[in-house]
């Protein structure tokens, strides 16, 4: 474990449009999620915990794609990804293509004692009943269109841990199956105490082919700031298209923040900055119809 007694947590809401009429709902839902990270936090629980704990909060507002407001695929299905992913052990779980699950972090805690690090569809499905976490949600709660969004949270704990958690509702109207980025390390998520962790958001497809979670990781071991090392990251998705948002941290706790395209919902809070921090980036350019 790193020697650091503080701790620190950022958090995001997805990379996407955000009309000014839909700013205080994303506003209120990111500082609700970050208030849960940081009473964990606060009260010395496990970084594992804090992003369990705001992701399920992000989850359970149908403001965001992921959980209770996931987006339905081309047969009006709701198939979840998510992964978390333990730093100080290297723990990874997830679950992909998982028909209607309100809250997949959940589950993806729960894979990490597993050999398994990545159950898919009814598999995903069977293993979550098994823990009793299998509740549903309902077509239809969450916001119309394409999605792609997705939301993550990466904190560092008082121990030095760090922990990374993604998780989205999908690509509205993508063929039954199709998984994103959110459950691969690597490219929507990774987490190593001795380094950082990340979490993205934006076009799946783009993100695992240039591999950004990875990128962000090895960019802050090779000694770049959080902020450097999501803008290095950022700049290889030129070459395939798409948009995507990414957070960090690293093993001192600095965070980072970066995205292209429409707007990013980023909300932070640390022990040397302890107040609820919440910015809708690119709000500005943000038109309602
Ligand atoms: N970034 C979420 C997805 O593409 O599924």
């Amino acid at each position: 474990m790193s020697e650091t007694a503080g701790w620190a947590v950022v958090l995001h809401g997805g990379c996407k449009p955000i009309k000014a009429s839909e700013a205080a709902a994303n506003r209120d839902g990111c500082r609700q999620a970050l208030a849960q990270a940081v009473a964990v936090l606060r009260g010395g629980g496990c970084a594992t915990e804090a992003v369990e704990a705001a992701v399920r909060a992000l989850e359970a507002d149908p403001t965001f794609n992921a959980g209770r407001g996931s987006v339905p695929n081309a047969e009006g299905e709701i198939e979840v990804d998510a992964a978390l992913m333990d730093g100080e052990t290297l723990a990874l779980g997830g679950v992909c293509a998982a028909p209607g699950l309100l809250h997949p972090i959940s589950v993806a805690r729960a894979m990490l004692p597993e050999d398994a690090t990545l159950l898919a569809g009814e598999g995903a499905l069977r293993f979550a009943a098994e823990r009793g976490l299998a509740e549903q949600v309902t077509p239809g709660e969450g916001p119309q269109g394409q999605g792609c969004d997705t939301v993550g949270c990466v904190a560092l704990d008082s121990s030095g841990r760090i922990s990374a958690g993604t998780s989205t509702g999908g690509l509205g109207g993508a063929a039954p199956g199709r998984v994103g980025d959110s459950p691969l390390p690597g490219c929507g998520v990774y987490a190593d105490s001795r380094v950082g962790g990340v979490s993205a958001s934006g076009v799946g497809e783009s993100i695992s082919r240039t591999l950004l979670g990875a990128r962000v990781v090895m960019a802050l071991e090779e000694g770049a700031t959080p902020h450097a090392a999501v803008e290095r990251a950022l700049a290889r998705l030129q070459r395939v298209g798409g948009d995507a948002g990414l957070i960090c941290l690293d093993a001192a706790g600095r965070l980072g923040w970066a995205h292209s395209g429409d707007q990013f919902a980023v909300a932070w809070a640390s022990s040397t900055e302890p107040d609820l921090h919440v910015e809708l980036l690119n709000l500005e350019l943000a038109a309602d119809d």
